[in-house]
């Protein structure tokens, strides 16, 4: 049978290899259509979890998961060999960046490696992992050709971003228009076709570098206007003007505007990770890309801004940073997610523990923390007396649980990075 025939008749198999936060909500969506998805981890836990129906990620509950196991449409494994079966292969694995800032591309070779071993004819990859213009051809496309076989006439390779939102309940993998650029035009309609079984729209592109460009195009737009608004707020700050008030009034534009928000500082896997990855390889076209240095120092900057608004909150109460003590309330790099990868609460912490504060934190999605110089924190529950006991709340993720008014009502002084208190009137908030 044919590879059409297999998407059409649900007949084929899907291979995911990595399931995080992007493998584990895809594999879900496309075992909801019919395929059976096979998961491929080297984590034993998760790939345990899976098989037992369990989930470890926010977005998707077990319930989720359990009808799928049950039915045999979804299943996981560490035996890269059962990859020569699928008929589809999704690689969904790290992109991150090392010590000097440079793409750490080992996650990607190391799963093209396992595909290109167990590889067979009229397979289509596809990588989603975001990544510089340029992998799949040059990186992933030389390899799988190694042994003989053709992209386009033997087998099918493109790239597909993944786009989802972790903790955003409005738009579901599903509803996410995706984009798609295969090697050859053959691989793009064998993507293409795949893909729309279960995505509402799919968006041809000419290529897969146009396709990876596109990824890191929106999340460099998002990293840059949130630098802009952050410098905008630490100008308001000085100008004594409400940056939110500015925000909010600039939003009733209905054309032409699009909102963003100030913070303590970029967090997660993506915004201030993928702006690396252009300009480390916009460097092989002599090509610096000034935007990118420039957004980076104003947003690298926000945790000293921060610390300095702590700061000055605790000299008006004729305290200094050194000995008081300051809660960091949410540790998490955005609301209502399980994820501290690059938050800037640990940066945060870091430079409040430095000038010689008691700094301690709370977080119901993070029990306890490592910190660089390897000290470890443990959440601290919330209560009258803590809060009592606090001179100075420091507002870092803006959970939705939390009780503000009764945070904001016990407190001595709140610094709040996120307009968490903007329904609350209390002349001790201090916001960014
Ligand atoms: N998290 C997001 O919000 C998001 C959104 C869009 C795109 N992305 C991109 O998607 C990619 C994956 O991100 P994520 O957040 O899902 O990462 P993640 O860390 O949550 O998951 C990656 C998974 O891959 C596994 N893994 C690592 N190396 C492997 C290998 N060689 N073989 C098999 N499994 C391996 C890990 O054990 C893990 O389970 C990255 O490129 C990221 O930039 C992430």
């Amino acid at each position: 049978m044919q590879l059409n025939e297999k998407i059409m008749t649900r007949e084929a198999l899907v291979g995911i290899i990595g399931m995080g936060y992007v493998g584990l909500p895809m594999a879900v969506e496309i075992a909801r259509a019919g395929f059976r998805v096979l998961g491929v981890d080297v984590d034993e836990e998760r790939v345990d979890s899976i098989n037992r129906g369990s989930s470890y990620i926010d977005d998707i509950a077990s319930e989720d998961i359990e009808p799928l196991v049950a039915q045999g449409l979804l299943g996981a494994t560490r035996d890269f060999g059962e990859l020569g079966q699928a008929d589809i292969v999704l690689i969904c694995v790290p992109t991150p960046i090392n010590r000097a800032k440079d793409p750490d591309m080992s996650f990607v070779a190391s799963a093209t490696e396992q595909v290109a071993r167990c590889q067979r004819a009229q397979q289509l990859i596809v990588l989603e992992s975001t990544t510089y213009p340029g992998t799949t051809t040059e990186l992933l496309q030389p390899r799988l050709e190694k042994e003989g076989m053709k992209a386009g006439t033997d087998f099918y390779l493109a790239f597909s971003p993944e786009r989802i939102d972790p903790g955003n309940k409005r738009y579901k993998p599903g509803d996410i228009p995706k984009v798609v650029g295969g090697v050859t035009e053959k691989c793009t309609e064998r993507a293409v076709l795949f893909y729309s079984q279960f995505i509402r729209k799919v968006v041809p592109v000419s290529s897969p570098t146009a396709a990876e460009m596109v990824k890191i195009y929106e999340n460099i737009f998002r990293n840059i206007n949130i630098a802009f608004v952050n410098e905008l707020a630490m100008l308001c700050d000085r100008m004594g003007l409400d940056v939110w008030e500015i925000i909010d009034a600039a939003s009733t534009k209905p054309y032409g505007f699009m909102a963003f928000y100030p913070g303590p500082g970029l967090g997660g896997h993506c915004i201030p990770v993928d702006p690396h990855y252009l300009a480390w390889k916009a460097k092989h076209y002599d090509f610096h890309v000034k935007f990118i240095e420039l957004a980076a120092s104003i947003n690298d900057n926000m945790p000293y801004h921060v610390c300095r608004k702590v700061a000055s909150v605790l000299n008006g109460m004729r305290k200094s940073v050194n000995g008081s003590r300051i809660l960091v309330l949410g540790v998490t790099y955005k609301k209502d997610v399980a994820d501290l990868r690059e938050s800037p609460a640990l940066r945060l912490l870091e430079l409040l523990r430095q000038q010689g504060a008691d700094v301690f934190y709370n977080d119901p999605y993070i029990p306890e923390l490592i910190l660089e110089d390897g000290a470890l924190m443990e959440s601290v529950p919330l209560s009258d007396r803590l809060l009592e006991d606090t001179d100075c709340v420091l507002i870092v993720s803006d959970h939705s649980g939390y009780p503000y008014e009764w945070i904001a009502s016990q407190s001595k002084a709140v610094v709040d990075t996120r307009n968490a208190m903007k329904h609350h009137t209390f002349d001790h908030v201090v916001r960014l």
